[in-house]
């Protein structure tokens, strides 16, 4: 064969690749896939036909080099949905035949409410995995052990199912993962050791569940932690000092747990904006050391078992948005000046005997 030829097969061979799409054993695992789902109402599925699943097949992409399926993109409440005022909602179970996609990327199956069974062990076993997005269905059983094997994941969102069992030790290993959503879970034990080993992490959102244990001091060795979330669980313990010291921490919500101790005086001079310590067994003073770096969006101490009186200093923070200390034991005038003079009563009452404005005079 001369050269010429020999050109011309290759590109033949190149060119009917390309027209083919997608290759056979990929579209095969989105059939099996689909297999075991069941949507009725918007009917989805029924682009899923043809040779190419590449080309059309709703909610699936490909790698444009290797034709593989790189992304699962299937949302039950997206805006496209919206517009036509349809909501999705989706029965079944996620088919281990995902696993079979040896190129995905990432897998959104979120907000279709019906869908139930456990995340397949093997998804595991992806190595190009960088986003599984799974919120708002009825998935239950545990999180996969093997988790920590996902190197490339950044996104692992399974918020808002029925999730239960432990928060697996090799999650840790997840060194690129940036946003960490367990929320409205049955997870239970406790935070893992050696949880800063997630040195990428920007939000952390474990809130309603059922965790137990103490909040790790070394939590506030993650230097790009902005949104720390550990609301209605059952942590306890004290609050770590050095959670008030991390370079972006912004949102720190801790309501609803059985936290005790006194309040660290560091997350009054921090750059959180957003604290929430309500729900607590907190005891101790309000630490009087607020100032110019005191900003704060919501500050909620509410039902806690403070004692003393309001600090002077709260005064001199440069913001204070919602502020609510009732349900305590404090007593004393309530200061004047700003914060507190667009503040209303339901910030002050049933503590043991505070006064003045906006509660009676002293
Ligand atoms: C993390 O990964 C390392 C190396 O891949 C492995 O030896 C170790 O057991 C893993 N840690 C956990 C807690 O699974
Ligand atoms: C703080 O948390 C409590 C208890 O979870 C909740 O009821 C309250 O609304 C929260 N405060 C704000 C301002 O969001």
């Amino acid at each position: 064969m001369g050269e010429v030829g020999f050109l011309t097969l290759a590109l033949l061979a190149l060119s009917s690749a390309i027209v083919e799409g997608c290759p056979p054993s990929d579209r095969a695992a989105l059939l099996a896939f689909k297999a075991a789902l069941k949507e009725p109402y918007l009917g989805i599925f029924s682009s899923w036909t043809g040779t190419d699943c590449c080309h059309k097949w709703y909610g699936v992409s490909c790698d444009p080099e290797s034709h593989q399926v790189a992304d699962i993109n299937l949302r039950g409440e997206s805006q496209e949905l919206e517009r036509s005022r349809r909501s999705g909602y989706m029965t079944g179970y996620i088919s281990s035949s995902i696993c079979r996609l040896s190129r995905l990327s990432s897998v959104t199956i979120a907000d279709w409410k019906g869908i139930s069974g456990e995340i397949p062990r093997c998804i595991t076993s992806l190595p190009f995995l960088r986003i599984l997005d799974i919120i708002g269905n009825r998935i239950s059983g545990e999180l996969p052990a093997g988790i920590g094997q996902l190197k490339r994941l950044t996104v692992l969102n399974v918020a808002d199912n029925l999730i239960s069992g432990g928060i697996p030790p090799s999650i840790t290993n997840l060194t690129s993962l940036m946003h960490l959503d367990l929320r409205n879970n049955r997870l239970s034990g406790e935070l893992p050791r050696n949880f800063e080993r997630l040195g990428m992490l920007s939000r952390a959102l474990l809130s309603r569940n059922q965790l137990t244990g103490p909040i790790p001091s070394s939590i506030s060795r993650i230097y790009r932690l902005a949104d720390l979330d550990l609301s209605m669980n059952q942590i306890s313990g004290s609050i770590p000092e050095s959670l008030g010291r991390m370079a972006v921490l912004s949102t720190l919500n801790l309501d609803g747990n059985k936290i005790s101790g006194n309040i660290p005086s560091s997350l009054f001079n921090s750059g959180i904006s957003d604290l929430n310590l309500s729900r607590n067994a907190l005891n101790g003073n309000i630490p009087d050391v607020f100032g110019p770096r005191s900003y704060f969006t919501v500050l909620d101490l509410s039902y806690n078992n403070l004692r003393g009186s309001i600090p002077k200093s709260v005064s001199s923070a440069s913001y204070i948005g919602h502020l609510d200390l009732s349900h305590n034991h404090l007593c004393g005038r309530i200061p004047a000046g700003s914060p507190f003079d667009h503040l209303e009563a339901s910030s002050f009452v049933y503590n043991d005997c505070l006064c003045g404005k906006p509660l009676k005079a002293c």
